[in-house]
């Protein structure tokens, strides 16, 4: 029997046979349920709590978080474009840029979004601009964590944030062209395994303050870990407010003017909320080695091969029969590295049989790509009353290469 619990197999079955294989799907009401929880967790004080649509960006996704009062963090100007459809204010959309364009900073200055600026080159373009009067600046405050060390964005030989040693010349820019730096902003990680070491960076942050005469706000990031492996324990999210309330209440008595902090987590909404499911195309014996074959891979969910990243694999067929069978769950691109799951105890699998690949709702779809050509699944939403609904539909094989010839501007 599966250790898995919880899983909506009716449900998913239902859209594998409605939507074909393979499909995205997403429980509602799990996506809710995180964002009451963040929304409860440290609501007495100023604190706003941001999405970091990069984890999933589908609309419909966005438009459910959203509607709970939560805003929007994005990291490019594709991200921001596609914010100004869910509300009118620039204030609720947050911009960390990356490696900026000038024309992407003309597009935010005149956007009016928050821009948050993580280096000395960018942030005098910015200063010098004529319209500009205020901006937040993204620090590297030397401590990093992540999952892997390749989502480590604190530490500090990282690309990311200006260096501590640096603040001084950022608070003296300002200065010079008569501006204000009046946010700042740090995001150690994605995946950070304990609340702990995100108190340590906001106590990092809040020493670092200090430095910054007309601060208004300061954004301490996301990077609120799921529990991919079921040994995993959860991010406590009740530890971590009641340590962070702790740091908060006292920095506020230094803020006589009213003051808010940001949190902007991305996975914690919607990692667990959803499955790729798809179906075992072949059953392939290497000796060492049974493959599962199925009609996804690493074009749909990269994390695997990326990150060496683990997912829970489940087959919706035999949820009940021994798990007893080791296979390793192969995807169909024309990559030796295209494996979702090694060794796992699975039951007897055969060809046709659904698979649920779990834990997928986050760094899923917003990653994937038409590598080998090959078509995007759909994404369906289970909503909170149960129905199946469809929150982005396939392109078939032809659609797929029809639609690729008319973007480059080929044929007819
Ligand atoms: C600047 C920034 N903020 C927030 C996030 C969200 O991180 P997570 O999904 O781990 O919460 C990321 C993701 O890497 C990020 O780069």
């Amino acid at each position: 029997m599966t250790d898995y619990e919880n899983i909506p197999v009716e449900k998913l079955l239902e859209a594998y046979r409605t939507f074909k294989s393979p499909v995205y799907v997403y429980e509602e009401a799990k996506i809710l349920r995180q964002c009451d929880r963040v929304l409860s967790s440290l609501k007495d004080l100023p604190v706003k709590w941001l999405y970091a649509i990069k984890a999933n960006d589908n609309p419909f996704i966005i438009e459910a978080i959203n509607k709970k009062g939560i805003g929007f963090d994005t990291v490019s100007l594709e991200e921001v474009i596609l914010c100004q459809a869910f509300t009118d204010n620039p204030a609720d959309i947050f911009y960390t840029e990356n490696s900026m364009t000038d024309e992407e900073m003309e597009r935010a200055v005149e956007a009016g979004v928050v821009l948050n600026i993580g280096a000395l080159s960018r942030l005098e373009q910015y200063l010098k601009h004529p319209k500009t009067k205020e901006c937040c600046i993204r620090i590297n405050p030397a401590i990093g964590d992540g999952h892997h060390a390749k989502v480590n964005t604190g530490d500090p030989e990282s690309k990311f944030g200006i260096r501590i040693g640096l603040l001084k010349d950022a608070v003296d820019l300002a200065a010079k062209y008569n501006k204000k730096i009046t946010g700042i902003h740090a995001h150690i990680g994605s995946g950070i395994k304990e609340p702990e070491n995100q108190i340590a960076a906001m106590k990092v942050m809040l020493e670092l303050s200090e430095e910054f005469p007309d601060l208004r706000y300061i954004n301490f990031g996301g990077g609120m870990p799921t529990p991919y492996r079921k040994a995993d324990r959860e991010f406590n999210i009740e530890r971590f407010a009641e340590l962070a309330r702790q740091l908060l209440t006292e920095d506020l008595k230094k803020r006589p003017n009213g003051f808010e902090y940001f949190f902007e987590p991305g996975r914690w909404f919607v990692a667990e909320a959803g499955y790729l499911v798809t179906s075992v195309t072949t059953v392939k014996d290497q000796v060492e080695t049974v493959y599962l074959g199925t009609d996804t891979g690493m074009h749909h969910l990269v994390r695997p091969p990326l990150y060496e990243a683990w997912h829970g694999v489940v087959n919706l067929n035999k949820m009940e029969a021994p798990h007893d069978q080791l296979y390793t769950v192969a995807g169909n691109i024309c990559e030796s590295g295209d494996i979702l799951a090694f060794d796992r105890l699975l039951p007897e699998t055969e060809i046709g049989d659904v698979l649920a690949i779990c834990d997928a709702g986050a760094y899923g779809m917003t990653m994937a790509s038409q590598y080998n050509r090959r078509s995007l699944p759909a994404e369906v939403m289970i909503t909170e009353n149960g129905e199946l609904k469809c929150i982005r539909p396939r392109l078939t094989a032809d659609e797929t290469v029809e639609r690729f010839l008319k973007d480059c501007g080929y044929g007819g």
